[in-house]
């Protein structure tokens, strides 16, 4: 399969089969803003059940948060982000159309767009754009307040850290993981979900000691932890990377940072996740600007001190795209060719798929319907489906990555034989007990 052509293949499984659809499509779409059918949120869903999970239920030392999208523009004055949140932008002479002056590929791409033109594109010099997102609040123009849609989904933790220090009264090191929409004006949104303007991120915000070794060793915790849990998703190892951010690269805020990447197939690496070191920037820019005492007293040791914040930061979109990218498989089952979304079967939208073998025998549909309720009150995630013959069915599924299906034949009700089960990568079936059937899935279920 062509690698252009894999990123065709998606789009368009994600139109035909209800994961992903254009923000607004029957209007004319707005760019870089994507709407979650059936199976897409279901998907999502699963992923940020996955991070939830792991970064925070399974965890004694981090909370969950859930702060507000709007923000006053005060927050994003300290955070640094009304100033320093920026990308490099220049305008084309010949139609005026503006793009982001720092990647190659979106600069190409519009020169061939006027390849026909006398004059070769002219660009203006770069300038700043701020990526910020603002709106008014407020019933009248003069007394409206300036808000902004978060651009990062962090300041909402870290605005929380004096309400979570005496509610919760956490000791260090502990951490605060929050998901949520950010939303950024982006130049040149493209790739599909890899550069949107509304999209879901999933953070955590862990706070430690100041000091340089406490620093580096917790930093290299996180930066395995969250490589470790980005390969749980389903990816190859060797598709996965790390890259370090240069030092004219880093964020205003990070003192150092790591990307886990991902072997695009549309643009080679890309990043997929962030380990940001960022020190006391935050806490100790809003202490300043709110004029609020952020500091952590450690009881131990008698001392006050504002604690460095080791963040992992991940977008929800990014990683659906890259699982999708990942799980997208065409081979050749029974001499047919197929295509299906290797998923593993935590994420799969759909966990198991049941059939009656034919929809006009009442006894087979009667039992099937009983099985599904039986499965649907296990799973949630379950459908039952008579349409089409037995093998369109099995490839319905296979397109939207349900890792099983099970078949109620004449033998299930003639010789009490059990259902058949078939496994969506190799296709093969297993004669499996009514009684057995829910520890069955359960157990593969991983
Ligand atoms: N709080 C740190 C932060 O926001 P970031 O590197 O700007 O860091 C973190 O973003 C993650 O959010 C990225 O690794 C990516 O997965 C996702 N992300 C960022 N911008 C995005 C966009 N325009 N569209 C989709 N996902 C995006």
């Amino acid at each position: 399969m062509e690698k252009e052509n894999k990123m065709e293949k998606i789009v368009s499984l994600c139109k035909r089969r209800g994961f992903v659809f254009q923000g607004s499509e029957i209007y004319g779409g707005l760019a870089g803003i994507f709407d979650y059918g059936p199976y897409g949120v279901e998907l999502r869903h699963n992923i940020k059940q996955y991070f939830w999970q792991k970064f925070i239920s399974e965890r004694e030392d981090v909370y969950g948060m859930g702060a507000a999208i709007l923000m006053p523009e005060k927050v994003w004055e300290a955070s640094g982000h009304t100033q320093l949140f920026t990308d490099p932008l220049v305008e084309c002479k010949i139609c005026h159309e503006r793009v982001r002056a720092d990647q190659a590929e979106v600069i190409s791409d519009h020169e061939k767009t006027h390849k026909n033109e006398k004059e070769k594109v002219g660009w203006t010099e770069p300038s700043t754009f701020n990526l910020l997102v603002g709106s008014k609040l407020g019933a009248s123009e003069k007394t409206a307040t300036q808000v902004y849609l978060r651009g990062e989904i962090t300041q909402g933790v870290h605005v929380n850290f004096k309400n979570i220090l005496d509610s919760m009264h956490p000791k260090l090191p502990f951490g605060l993981g929050q998901i949520g929409k950010a939303f950024r004006n982006e130049i040149t949104p493209r790739d599909f979900l890899f550069r949107q303007r509304e999209f879901e991120q999933m953070e955590l915000q862990y706070y430690i000691k100041p000091n340089d070794e406490e620093g580096d060793k917790q930093y290299e915790y996180w930066k395995q932890f969250a490589f470790d849990w980005y390969l749980g998703l389903g990816f190859k190892k060797e598709n996965l990377r790390w890259r370090q951010h240069a030092k004219d690269e880093l964020a205003h805020y990070a003192k150092d940072a790591w990307d886990i990447e991902y072997n695009t197939p549309f643009a080679g690496w890309k990043e997929a996740w962030g380990v940001h070191h960022r020190k006391d920037w935050d806490l100790r820019r809003h202490s300043e600007y709110s004029k609020t005492d952020l500091s952590y007293y450690d009881e131990e040791t008698k001392e006050r001190f504002i604690p460095w914040d080791i963040e992992c930061s991940g977008g929800v979109d990014r990683a659906f795209l890259f699982v999708l990218l990942e799980a997208y498989t065409e081979d050749e089952l029974g001499g047919e060719t197929r295509t299906y979304l290797k998923l593993s079967p935590k994420l799969a939208p759909v966990k198991v798929a049941v059939f009656p073998l034919l929809k006009n025998k009442p006894q087979l549909v009667e039992k099937a319907r009983e099985i599904y309720k039986t499965l649907k009150k296990e799973f949630g995630a379950v459908e039952f489906d008579d349409n089409g013959n037995i093998g369109k069915r099995y490839r319905r599924q296979d397109e939207i990555g349900t890792p099983f299906c099970v078949t109620i034949d004449f033998d299930t009700l003639e010789k009490n034989e059990g259902v058949t089960v078939r496994d969506r990568d190799t296709g093969k079936q297993e004669r499996i007990s009514e009684n057995n059937l829910v520890s069955y899935i359960k157990e593969k279920m991983v």
